[in-house]
């Protein structure tokens, strides 16, 4: 027998037990592996959440100096994949270069596909936790036709992809604790949200038993949209067009309301939070401090406040429970650093890696069977063929 009700947007279907994240939407709380994120976002850094979040503790010093030691082994990449690099076009969105690279790696690793035990798992995992970075940065480095290398292995991770990123001419940007601390902070805010859109996908596509890299590269393409991660440069580029039109934020907060009218505001809502999404709290906070630490003035930062003023205090937005999310500070941070706005994406999928990481290995775990929802079937009944001269 078939189904007979949907849910379309799974807006209320659980797909899997999990022990990752717990996210309460009302009350605006979200914990990794029990920890709250502001306790994580202060006190720790992205290594260890991504080590909390794939193995479920906080490593020991040994444990994640292991983790790492293995990590930097794998942090190269094979010399062809700058051949694949080559063939894009320098105007190619930076995340769907990313998604082909990381799909790509299989190809260069074909042992990380069929992972029967705990340690082939291991072993796949330090292996893209180690290559990911390399790829991120240099899809940076080839849109701006500079030039492609690894970074300095006695660095730590988050340093590390700076300066993959930056180093040369912008050498000043790898040194500045400020750009590190900042950047840690919101790779750890963007690790995990339980079964998103792009983490979902990546359960469901390694579910089939693809591979970890395949899964990672669906993600990616999920993560892409604008209604996903691809709000973090959907927002900037808002911004930019307000500001471009006279930083006229109550004309747009008029569009955002009218239904007649495709444009929403972009980094407010969420499928979840139905009250302050508790990263945007600490994004927002940080945007201040590390623009001001930097000495940067951007006028785009006036616009988003303005906003946010306007759409909490405005009852469409009351009444829908729309509240600014992750995405709507963080481009402006990501600018401060001198990222460009096409990469900023690219920054969320590096933060959730680990995520979709720890997720992918929690269902292999689990043996979760393959992934495989049922529809409701509204179209024509049988018929019979009609000749193609009769049609
Ligand atoms: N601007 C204006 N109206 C909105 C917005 C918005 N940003 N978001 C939701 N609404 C309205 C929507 O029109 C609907 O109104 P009505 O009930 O009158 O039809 C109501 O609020 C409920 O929205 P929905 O689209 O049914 O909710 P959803 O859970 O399907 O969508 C969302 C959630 C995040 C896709 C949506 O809020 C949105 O498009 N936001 C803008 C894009 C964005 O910032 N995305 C980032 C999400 S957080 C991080 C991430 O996933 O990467």
């Amino acid at each position: 027998g078939g189904v007979t009700t949907i849910d379309p947007g799974y807006k209320n279907t659980g797909s899997c037990e999990s022990a990752i994240t717990f996210l309460n939407g009302e009350k605006g709380i979200l914990r990794y592996r029990g920890y709250s994120i502001e306790e994580l976002a202060e006190k720790a850094d992205f290594l260890e959440v991504a080590y909390l979040l794939i193995f479920g503790e906080l490593p020991t010093r040994e444990k994640l100096d292991k983790f790492y030691t293995d990590i930097k082994k794998q942090a190269v990449v094979d010399e062809d994949i700058k051949k694949i690099l080559d063939a894009f076009p320098k105007t190619a969105h930076p995340m769907g270069v990313l998604s082909s690279l990381t799909s790509a790696l299989t190809a260069f690793n074909p042992s990380s596909v069929n992972v029967e035990s705990e340690e082939d798992m291991y072993n796949a995992i330090v292996k893209i936790m180690g290559k990911f970075p390399v790829l991120v940065a240099w899809t940076l480095r080839k849109k701006q036709g500079l030039p492609l290398d690894y970074g300095d292995k006695s660095l730590g991770y988050v340093e590390n992809v700076l300066k993959m990123m930056f180093k040369e001419p912008n050498e000043e940007y790898t040194q500045n604790p400020i750009l590190v601390n900042a950047l840690d902070k919101l790779l750890i805010l963007h690790a995990d949200h339980e079964q998103n859109c792009s983490t979902s996908t990546v359960r469901i596509v390694g579910s089939s038993h693809a591979g970890l890299f395949a899964s990672l590269s669906a993600g990616i393409s999920a993560l892409w949209g604008p209604l996903h991660g691809g709000a973090n440069q959907a927002v900037l580029e808002m911004l930019e067009g307000i500001k471009a039109d006279g930083g006229d934020t109550k004309k747009y907060m008029a569009k955002a309301k009218d239904k007649d009218d495709p444009f929403r505001l972009m980094g407010f809502g969420h499928r979840v939070y139905k009250n302050f999404d508790p990263r945007a709290k600490i994004i927002k906070k940080s945007a201040d401090d590390v623009l001001d630490q930097l000495g940067v003035e951007d006028p785009i930062l006036a616009i988003a406040k303005g906003l946010e003023k306007e759409a909490l205090e405005d009852s469409y937005f009351v009444d829908r429970k729309l509240y600014p999310n992750v995405d709507f500070y963080s481009g402006i941070i990501y600018r401060g650093m001198g990222i460009p706005t096409d990469m900023f994406t690219v920054m969320f999928a590096l933060g959730r890696l680990p995520g979709w990481i720890a997720q992918w290995r929690e269902m292999r775990l689990q043996k979760e069977p393959i992934g495989r929802p049922r529809q409701v079937y509204v179209g024509e009944n049988h018929r019979p063929f009609k000749d193609i001269s009769e049609r």
